[in-house]
């Protein structure tokens, strides 16, 4: 399972790449407002952060003609290769759009997905990626978790290749959740990212060794 992350600020962008094993960053026009910075400025300032890793944007327009032209103009405004992944909301007309998108040769993420039909659509439609929001399921008395797992199973059980990129997360547990039922990717929050990479017992463990062993160390490096 690969880690992305769900955030366009730069500090806890640099902070999680410099250190972890991330794989990518996931925008989407919410994220984008918390930093108050036009896209054409924000989108530089990740790519420098992120080397080649994955960037996934989202496109904004309605009608499919629009969500293409937009998709293709990132491509070419922001100079972007194989690593760049259109981000579509999977209305109607998104649901062209991803054709059209993947016909013209574009990474395509299929977003806004409630239910294991839409995924199965999407995936039809020729997305590359499937988001599938967990949390905000879970806040309207579904099941997310479920949802994710029934989304996988199915892929699996079709030979379907797209991948679920599960997102909207809000605390670890659910992560561990998709993650074991075999979910192939997550976008999350820094502090949900920063949290399940962590533990007070780690902390405490090296504490220990530090205080325990470090006089005997006596081999100059
Ligand atoms: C990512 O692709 C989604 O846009 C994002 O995870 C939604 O998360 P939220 O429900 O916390 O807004």
């Amino acid at each position: 399972m690969i880690y992305l992350a769900d955030t366009a600020n730069l500090e806890e962008i640099k902070e999680l790449f410099h250190y972890y094993p991330m794989q990518g960053v996931t925008t989407n026009p919410t994220i984008l407002s918390h930093e108050d910075k036009p896209l054409s400025v924000i989108i530089p300032q990740i790519l420098d952060c992120i080397g080649d890793k994955m960037i996934h944007i989202q496109v904004i327009s309605e009608t499919a003609e629009d969500i293409l032209q937009e998709a293709k103009k990132y491509r070419e405004f922001f100079d972007l290769k194989n690593n760049y992944y259109v981000k579509i909301p999977v209305t109607k007309e998104g649901f062209r759009a991803i054709q059209m998108a993947k016909d013209a040769g574009m990474n395509v993420t299929a977003t806004a997905i409630f239910t294991q039909q839409q995924a199965i659509i999407a995936a039809n439609a020729g997305a590359d990626f499937v988001a599938p929001y967990v949390n905000r399921l879970d806040n309207i008395v579904s099941h997310g978790i479920d949802v994710v797992s029934d989304i996988v199973k199915c892929f699996r059980l079709h030979g379907i290749s797209t991948k679920v990129l599960a997102a909207s997360f809000k605390n670890v547990d659910q992560i561990y959740r998709v993650s074991m039922v075999g979910c192939h990717s997550v976008t999350a929050s820094y502090e949900v990212l920063t949290a399940l990479m962590s533990h007070p017992m780690t902390d405490k463990g090296v504490l220990d060794f530090e205080r325990d062993g470090s006089h005997l160390y006596d081999v100059k490096w």
